[in-house]
Parts: structure tokens; C-alpha cells; sequence
């Protein structure tokens, strides 16, 4: 009873001071009063990594700021050279998203770094809370730029290669912002010297919220791909150009289009494929369109059903630009492998979750996080909130403060297992 007295009084303690800084850091968004939106080497990015600076001064961390633009507090430990234990996630937002997708998980990490600090304890091995650059992939159609960059998976080639909708480049915002693209290669990180990553997030999915379930310990992230594809055709008058004389871009897209989501519904293994965003050019209602951009972003956990899907849509691609005589395009954004997360961290956090009565359940993100990037080379585990009604994305996602508070608390505690080991 005395225990659990004391884990109530330590939780409400750090609910106040995780509530008082995602409150803070709402206000840096472009988009006020409609959501989230803080895109990378942006204004309102920048404002965020100089609280979380003020935020890791505040507990005596050693601050830096990498060539990508990602945060790091470091709090030393007795042996320097020992493979750190690393914990965070990241402060971009997508476009009208909410208030705690990533930027939570940093604040999280930073919660761990100051309990770590009050408890006075100097533990073996260093521990770092991280915020990481640019993971959503909103602004240039990619993802996992920053914790990317820190495995050494970045360079200079990669920054120039993508463009957002205003043909700016990463390259270019990068230097817009003041980092020099040319140095991207100085924020990776010397094999072994990280030992583990931590990640807390929100669900962004309805079951831990549906099962009235605490806790979830992801045991695996989805792979994901993700295509910008382009069909070209022949702008045209929408109303004297017969049907069998007319290159029409939308209507070889549309085809396309409407199969994929089939293709999806097939397969097991939480696969989805979702074409998020459309554009058709010149866009008037009486022109035929010569050119439509579509994305495409396939997931599962099972590798090879992304693999046929993607196949698949270059498939019809061919089949329908062969038949009204366009062209087409498609450019690979992002691949990645889905990832098995540390089974050795999670019994631990599975332990930490009996011993203090919290309710818990092992599940799949078909999000994908820093933990997807930095697990496909080292041992990652992450912890999930419930999102309310599991609404993420949009300007009403929400968990309770006092749910990170409870995420925080495994994660201490995971974090002086591996930090003395
Ligand atoms: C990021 O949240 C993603 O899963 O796309
Ligand atoms: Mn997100
Ligand atoms: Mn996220």
C-alpha cells in the first residue's frame, strides 16, 4: 500500500511537469487553433528544439544540435566509452497533425534524464534524450531524416535528391535554416556507441483506447514504402476531344487508384496502402489533364506483401499508359523493412508493468517512428499510449498527461536496468 502510495505522488509529479511542457510547446505550430503543424527547417521547428534546449540546460545536460538538425541531452555516465542508452523521438509534426505524436516522446525522454538526475545517482553508462529531425516525411515525401542521419544512413546526395511541393529542396531548407548540408555525414554516430533505444509514443490507433489498456509494448513495427508517382498525358478540351482521341491523365490514375486499396484489403499481416495525396495539372474542370501526381504508402508487417503491391501498381501503370498512349514515372520516397524490437527490453518493461499494476499488452505500430529507423541496426523497443478514440493525425488527437507519466516510469526504470548492465 506504502508502494503504491509512493508511485501515485511520483506520477502526479511528473504529469504536472510533462503537462506544463507539451502545453508550452503547443504554441509553436503554423497552423494555431487548427492543429499541429511544425515541419521541418521551419520557424516554428525551431522555436520547439530551443525549449527542448532550455528544457536539457535546466537539468544540467550537455546539449548539442547535430549537422540534421536533431537535439541531444547528455547525461554522462562513469564510463564514457560504454555504449550509451539512448531515449527520444521526434519534434516535427505532419500538416494539421496533433499536439503529441513525437514531441511527447522527447518530452518523455527529458522526464527520465531529470529523475535520473534527482535520484543522484551516476550510472554506468551514459544516457541521452533525443529529439530527432524530420521523421514524419511530411514536407519532402521521405521520413527518418534526423535519426537516418545518426545511423550514418544520410548524405549530401540524399539532401539534394528531394523536394517539397515548392521545389525547394532538403538541401536548400537545410541551408535556409542554418545547417550546412554538406556536413550531413557528421551526425552519424561511431558504431557502438549506442546500446539501446527507447521510444515512447501515442498509439495513434483505437486499441489500447478501445481495450482499456494502459500500456502497450510494441513487439514489432511495419515496414513501409512510399512512391510519388507521375502519369503523364495530353491537356486537351474537355468537351470537343472524343473519348477515344484523348490522352487523359486523371482517368489512367484513377484506375490505378482505385485498385490499390484492394490489393491492401487481400493481404494479412496489418497491411494498408493509402494514396494520401492527389494533384491533378493544369486542375480546370473543362481541360483534360496532361499530368496527375499521386502518393502511394504500403505497409505491413510481412515484407513481401509490400514488395507485390508496389509491383503491382507498376503493373497497371504499364498496362494503362500502354493503352491511352501517356507516360509514367514513379520515384521511390522511403523504403524500409519492418522491424522485431528487442524481446530482452520488453520482458523487462513487461516485469515493470506487473510489478506496479499497470495493465499492458503486446501489439504492432503500423506507424512508423525513430524506432523503425534506429531498429533496423539496434536493439529498439517502444512503449505506446492510448490515443483517445485512436484519432491521430488531426488537430483533436489527445492522450492524458498523466498516461505519459506512467510510459516515463517504465521507461525509468528499464532505462537504470540497461544504464548499470
Ligand atoms: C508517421 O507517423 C507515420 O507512420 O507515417
Ligand atoms: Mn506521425
Ligand atoms: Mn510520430
Amino acid at each position: 500500500m506504502k508502494a503504491r502510495k509512493g508511485i501515485y505522488m511520483v506520477i502526479e509529479e511528473i504529469t504536472g511537469r510533462i503537462a506544463r511542457d507539451l502545453e508550452h510547446l503547443k504554441q509553436y505550430t503554423a497552423t494555431p487553433g487548427n492543429g499541429c503543424t511544425r515541419l521541418p527547417f521551419s520557424k516554428e521547428a525551431r522555436q520547439a528544439v530551443e525549449y527542448l534546449k532550455e528544457l536539457m540546460h535546466e537539468i544540467d545536460l550537455e546539449v548539442s544540435e547535430d549537422a540534421a538538425g536533431n537535439v541531444f541531452g547528455l547525461l554522462k555516465g562513469e564510463d564514457p566509452d560504454a555504449p550509451c542508452v539512448m531515449m527520444g523521438s521526434h519534434y516535427d509534426s505532419v500538416s494539421n497533425g496533433g499536439d503529441y505524436d513525437g514531441i511527447a516522446g522527447v518530452i518523455c525522454a527529458i522526464e527520465v534524464a531529470r529523475l535520473l538526475r534527482e535520484k543522484g545517482i551516476k550510472p554506468k553508462r551514459s544516457f541521452v534524450a533525443a529529439g530527432f529531425n524530420d521523421e514524419e516525411g511530411m514536407r519532402f515525401g521521405t521520413g527518418y531524416f534526423g535519426s537516418g542521419a545518426m545511423l550514418g544512413h544520410r548524405d549530401v546526395e540524399y539532401t539534394k535528391k528531394f523536394c517539397d511541393k515548392d521545389g525547394i529542396s532538403i538541401y536548400e531548407a537545410m541551408k535556409e535554416y542554418g545547417l550546412v548540408p554538406e556536413n550531413i555525414e557528421e551526425a552519424a554516430w561511431e558504431e557502438g556507441r549506442i546500446g539501446s533505444f527507447l521510444e515512447v509514443h501515442i498509439e495513434q490507433g483505437p486499441v489500447l483506447d478501445a481495450e482499456g489498456v494502459e500500456l502497450g509494448l510494441v513487439d514489432c513495427i511495419v515496414g513501409i514504402q512510399r512512391y510519388m508517382v507521375t502519369v503523364n498525358g495530353r491537356a486537351d478540351h474537355a468537351g470537343t476531344t472524343p473519348m477515344d482521341m484523348r490522352m487523359d491523365a486523371v482517368d489512367a490514375a484513377a484506375k490505378v487508384i482505385s485498385k490499390i486499396a484492394d490489393w491492401a484489403r487481400e493481404k494479412a499481416d496489418g497491411t494498408v496502402a493509402t494514396v494520401g495525396y492527389i494533384n491533378t495539372v493544369p486542375g480546370g474542370m473543362n481541360i483534360v489533364a496532361e499530368k496527375v501526381e499521386f502518393t502511394v504508402d504500403i505497409r505491413s508487417r510481412n515484407n513481401d506483401n509490400i514488395n507485390d503491391i508496389a509491383a503491382r501498381i507498376k503493373k497497371a501503370l504499364e498496362r494503362e499508359v500502354a493503352e491511352y498512349g501517356g507516360s509514367y514515372e514513379i520515384e521511390n520516397k522511403l523504403t524500409i523493412t519492418p522491424v522485431e524490437l528487442s524481446a530482452e527490453m520488453l520482458d523487462i518493461m513487461e516485469a515493470e508493468c506487473k510489478e506496479l499494476g499497470y495493465s499492458y499488452r503486446r501489439m504492432l505500430s503500423g506507424a512508423g517512428h525513430d524506432a523503425l529507423e534506429i531498429g533496423q541496426n539496434l536493439p529498439a523497443v517502444m512503449l505506446f499510449l492510448p490515443s483517445k478514440e485512436g484519432r491521430s493525425h488531426c488537430p483533436v488527437e489527445f492522450t492524458k498527461y498523466s498516461d505519459f507519466a506512467k510510459g516515463t516510469v517504465i521507461m525509468q526504470k528499464l532505462a537504470e536496468k540497461l544504464l548499470d548492465k
